[in-house]
């Protein structure tokens, strides 16, 4: 079951991806000029951001809704997988990804493309969800599909790798690591607290459900988060854990 983005509610009850960005935007340190590729650029939000810096930045994803976003943006994207990009060899100075690294099957294979369009000497910085990435969120959803008969529906396939796991992984592709975290980073939900963030970020696992299914799997999930997540002002923080990385070739 694929994952599906609705530019609209991920605009809305997503925005903290962005705004929560500065620390890995701060780590690439983009310069004027220099050609870099968001990898898994979404809404192009951060796209944006990267380009008003100076630097000439193109914006790849698989989704083609995403896509659409970031070119309502101004923002120069191609629809495509990580794991076949686009783009002729060694022409980009760097790759970012922010939130996206995650999503990807085939993470030899976009390790392979990343490394292919990179320059000699460029970098690839990224952040991503790390080892207990949204363990309770993972948990409670899983605990209550597999209470309807949906278990399959449970295992979101997401990779969450830990520190030394990734840094193996990247070495193993000829990638020197300069940096590398991996930092809890609870985060507070807008007003659309867990219910938007699921109807938002498991859109694919909810319309895998029948229909009249899907409320009662969203009521029952935030009922069983709602100890762990929903603090004493009404608030839902999401247990997000974050890998975050400097590594070039
Ligand atoms: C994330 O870590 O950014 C994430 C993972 C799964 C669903 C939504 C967000």
């Amino acid at each position: 079951m694929p994952q599906t983005w609705n530019p609209e509610s991920y605009g809305r009850d997503g925005a903290f991806v962005h705004e929560l960005a500065g620390g890995v935007l701060e780590w690439l340190a983009a310069e004027p000029g220099e050609r870099i590729l968001d990898l898994g650029c979404g809404d192009g939000q951060l796209t944006k951001r990267i380009a008003d810096t100076g630097a000439s930045v193109v914006g790849v994803d698989a989704s083609r809704q995403m896509v659409a976003a970031a070119r309502a943006r101004g923002i120069k994207a191609d629809n495509g997988p990580a794991e076949k990009l686009p783009y002729p060899d060694h022409i980009f100075e760097a790759v970012f990804s922010n939130a996206a690294l995650h999503w990807i099957r085939g993470q030899d294979e976009m390790l392979t493309q990343v490394r292919r369009v990179l320059r000699p000497g460029g970098r690839f910085v990224a952040e991503m969800g790390g080892h207990g990435n949204i363990a309770a969120i993972r948990v409670a959803f899983s605990a209550v599909v597999a209470r309807h008969g949906f278990a399959s529906l449970g295992d979101r396939g997401n990779y969450y790798p830990t520190a030394e796991t990734y840094k193996r992984r990247l070495e193993r592709h000829g990638f020197a690591i300069q940096k590398l975290i991996l930092f809890p980073r609870p985060t507070l939900l807008n007003n659309g607290g867990m219910t938007g963030w699921l109807n938002t970020f498991y859109r694919g696992a909810l319309d895998s459900l029948p229909e009249q299914l899907r409320e009662t799997v969203l009521k029952e999930t935030v009922a069983l988060l709602a100890p762990a997540l929903h603090d004493h002002d009404g608030r839902w923080t999401a247990d997000y854990v974050r890998l975050r990385f400097i590594a070039t070739v």
